[in-house]
């Protein structure tokens, strides 16, 4: 799939401070708190990547890697700035909060994890940020229309764009599906425990957290086939099937309109 190098920004300040995923607590909180983990984790991504790049049997890969790490710094930029105003507008304690997604990554920075396992974790999350973007441009999770919305949408399309890559380096270096399916469940674990973690200290600063309504919102999330953690499910579970290929997966997804809204710099 087509790499777009786009250079967007996103005017956040007017709604970053409200619940501007659905007017829903809970769904804003996570997505936040997933906001949180970006910085730190997409340069785990990139570094996990870029250890093949002088990898023989990765030389006509090399302008994909190049590609995929632009994508992905370009991410890391805008939510460097969307966590900064966010802590900024709220009051949250930023090291606080990321040090809990810190923690987590620490464990892939052992001398006992290899850098093809760190591929292996790259390339399971990937899908998951592919997964969850597809299902963001399908309409599926995002229902409101605001500034903060398009920011996650022109992540979403560049997450489908790029979803292969990692997986091909992956496969192209011999990578085991045995590791990667183990690394799949556990990241999977480790990253709903971590955000759901992020999100219940930001919601509990906020006051927000003994609310009805908020635990309504968290019960949708969690267990409502309209949630956002269900509605995911299908194209997770795919993940394990024998003939999976990210290339082909998903795409009844028409990027086109997506590619032309975001083909601007400016967005208010
Ligand atoms: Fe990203
Ligand atoms: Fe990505």
């Amino acid at each position: 799939m087509t790499m777009i190098k786009r250079d967007p920004s996103f005017e956040l300040k007017k709604h970053l401070s409200s619940n501007w995923a659905n007017d829903d607590a809970f769904l804003t909180a996570v997505l936040n708190a997933l906001s949180f983990c970006f910085p730190k984790g997409e340069k785990f991504f990139m570094k996990s990547v870029r250890a093949f790049k002088d990898d023989v049997r990765l030389k006509d890969m090399s302008e994909e890697i190049r590609m995929f790490c632009i994508q992905e710094a370009t991410h890391t930029r805008e939510h460097i700035k969307y966590n900064q105003l966010l802590c900024e507008l709220k009051g949250y304690d930023l090291e606080k909060l990321e040090s809990i997604f810190v923690k987590s990554l620490e464990k892939s920075h052992t001398d006992k994890v290899d850098n093809k396992t760190r591929l292996a974790i790259t390339t399971a999350i990937e899908h998951i940020t592919a997964t969850m973007g597809t299902n963001i441009l399908k309409g599926k999770i995002l229902k409101s229309d605001n500034p903060v919305v398009d920011m996650w949408k022109w992540h979403s399309l560049e997450e489908v764009e790029h979803k292969s890559v990692s997986h091909d380096v992956y496969k192209t270096i011999n990578g085991s599906n045995k590791v990667l399916r183990i690394v799949m469940k556990l990241a999977l674990i480790d990253l709903i425990f971590v955000i759901t973690r992020i999100a219940i200290k930001m919601l509990k600063h906020d006051k927000q957290f003994w609310k009805l309504s908020t635990f309504k919102s968290m019960f949708k999330f969690f267990f409502s086939k309209k949630g956002a953690l269900r509605v995911n499910y299908a194209d997770y579970k795919s993940f394990f099937d024998k003939d999976f290929n990210p290339e082909t997966h998903g795409s009844d997804l028409d990027l086109t309109p997506w590619k032309e809204k975001f083909s601007t710099n400016q967005f208010v």
